[in-house]
């Protein structure tokens, strides 16, 4: 029997062996999943010390994984498959904010504050507004909404990979919209920052000459009772890295300009010196 006769046969018995499997949709998962990577390996031929190596990776991946490190996420994320997993779900009506990537810094809840606070505890860059409101696709505005806000600080960090330099919460805060589904809060203008490139997702982005920064941005969830939440991004214009970032999670409708602004009952609210930087961009919300 020639070796792709027996590969087949494998990939048939294996394919075969989840017969029994009482989940129709997890079956349909792993047949693909088999015949695909059956499919990879006698495309490209892998050899017995290739599939050695790729096993330690994968090891290396899950042993970095820790309560506030997630190393496969970010493998998902230079693979551009956490993308294209967030395209083929991420049908938006015309007009509603498109979604991007969660990202792998979201795994502590974002201390709840009041509208105007500034999430930036550390002082950490050009200090800037955020505000805008929470609309539903025929521009109701949403009262009540919350908006869920994370962004690394000036030195390009989340507070979860500097604990000895930020205190918890920093760059994070949970806000809830007011009686005209506004939210606005104060912080520092992002800056573009290199993912995490000290595990196997660095060793990976060095042996393919990848850079690993990502464009300026800021991180939201918007929910709204009786509509979809939406997790996205705002990217700054004008950032480095908009159109090569590292997680291929750029749409151009996220790109925001972070504008001179005149507008001294604003500035006065936020503690900010008049005229200051300040993105103004509405969140647009489906039906569910
Ligand atoms: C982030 O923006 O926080 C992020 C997203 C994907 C990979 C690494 C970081
Ligand atoms: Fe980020």
């Amino acid at each position: 029997m020639t070796a792709d006769a027996t590969s087949t046969t494998v990939t048939d018995q294996a394919v075969n062996s989840l017969a029994g499997t009482a989940d129709p949709r997890l079956r349909e998962l792993l047949t693909g999943l088999i015949r695909h990577l059956h499919a990879f390996a006698r495309e490209t031929r892998l050899t017995q010390a290739e599939w050695e190596r790729a096993i330690s990776f994968l090891t290396a991946t899950g042993q970095t994984c820790t309560d506030t490190r997630q190393e496969f996420i970010l493998l998902s994320d230079v693979l551009g498959l956490s993308m294209l997993v967030e395209t083929i779900n991420g049908d938006r009506a015309p007009g509603a904010t498109e979604s991007t990537v969660l990202g792998p810094f979201h795994m502590t809840e974002s201390p709840v504050r009041r509208l105007g606070e500034n999430i930036d505890l550390v002082g950490g860059g050009e200090p800037c507004a955020v505000s805008g409101r929470v609309l539903s696709g025929d521009g109701t505005p949403l009262p009540g909404a919350t908006i869920d806000v994370w962004q690394a600080d000036g030195n390009g960090f989340y507070d979860v990979q500097r604990p000895d330099l930020q205190p918890p919460g920093n760059g994070r805060g949970l806000f809830t919209a007011d009686a005209e589904g506004s939210f606005r809060f104060r912080t520092c203008v992002p800056s573009p920052y290199p993912i995490p490139t000290d595990g196997p997702v660095g060793d990976l982005l060095r042996a393919t000459g990848r850079h690993p920064y990502r464009p300026a941005h800021i991180h939201f969830i918007a929910s709204a009772d009786g509509h979809a939440p939406v997790t996205t991004h705002i990217f700054v214009a004008g950032s480095d890295y908009l159109d090569s970032d590292a997680v291929f999670a750029v749409k151009p409708s996220l790109v925001q300009d972070f504008e001179l602004a005149d507008d001294p009952s604003l500035a006065r609210e936020l503690g900010l010196p008049n005229p200051f930087r300040h993105a103004r961009f509405d969140l647009v919300l489906e039906r569910s």
